[in-house]
């Protein structure tokens, strides 16, 4: 669905306005944020505000182990990992290299490299090698990679989680195509996703629709119950 320039401004301007009274970046998160864009990394991490909704998050569930699908360069990790229980961290995937390298220098910056593990490699690849090693339960999980992929990422997730694991999954909206995906894999993979969640034994989910600086989008919260 488009949204025109007037109207991406507005939710532009809203978001600037939420930052400035309510999420208060500090240096760290800025300084990853600019590190990143010069280093030529694409510009879609999540916004300062889902940053420190990500945050509230992992607090309110008093998150000591966090699992992270997609880092790029940190922004979102740094929000996670400053939100751990104390001796807690972050696992967060990557499958660039240049991208978790920029990461780790961000992630470093912030202070907080004894909180997080990178991998670096495709995420199936990482989410079936921590399931061998049993590296669960996490209290939380952030799916934030190929689209295409949530699903698979998603029930990887599932069977590193508990009773009480919170499951965030970013972009399941992708502009209302969500509704009709056919021949846009990104809004097949988030269909898909919605139809494995409607099935998943235990699993309560909802998904809220979004508009700020990024357009018109949205994230589903899964609470993980006791499975069958
Ligand atoms: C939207 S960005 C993540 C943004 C980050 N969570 C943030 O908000 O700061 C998606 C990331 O997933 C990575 N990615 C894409 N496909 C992947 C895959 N198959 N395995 C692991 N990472 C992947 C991309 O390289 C990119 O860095």
């Amino acid at each position: 669905m488009g949204i025109d320039a007037r109207e991406l401004e507005r939710f532009s301007d809203v978001d600037g306005y939420v930052a400035d009274l309510l999420v208060r970046e500090d240096d760290a998160l800025r300084d990853a944020a600019a590190a990143s864009a010069a280093a030529g990394l694409p510009q879609i991490q999540v916004t300062p505000a889902q940053g420190k909704l990500l945050h509230l998050l992992a607090r309110m569930v008093r998150a000591g182990s966090i699992l992270e699908v997609g880092t790029l360069g940190g922004y979102s990790t740094i929000w996670l990992a400053r939100a751990l229980e104390p001796g807690g961290r972050v696992v967060t995937l990557e499958i660039d290299e240049h991208f978790a390298r920029v990461a780790g220098g961000n992630i470093e910056q912030a202070g907080l490299s004894d909180a997080v593990e990178q991998r670096v490699g495709p995420a199936a690849d990482s989410l079936r090698a921590l399931v061998g090693e049993r590296a669960g339960p996490f209290d939380m999980t952030f799916i934030d990679a190929d689209k295409k992929s949530t699903p698979e990422y998603f029930e990887l997730a599932l069977e590193m989680s508990r009773p009480g694991s919170v499951i965030v999954a970013d972009n399941v909206v992708r502009g209302g195509a969500l509704l009709e995906p056919v021949g846009d894999p990104g809004a097949e993979g988030v269909r898909r996703f919605h139809e494995l969640l409607s099935s998943a034994p235990g699993v309560s989910a909802t998904t809220i629709q979004t508009v700020g600086a990024k357009g018109y989008d949205g994230f589903t919260l899964a609470l993980v119950g006791k499975r069958a």
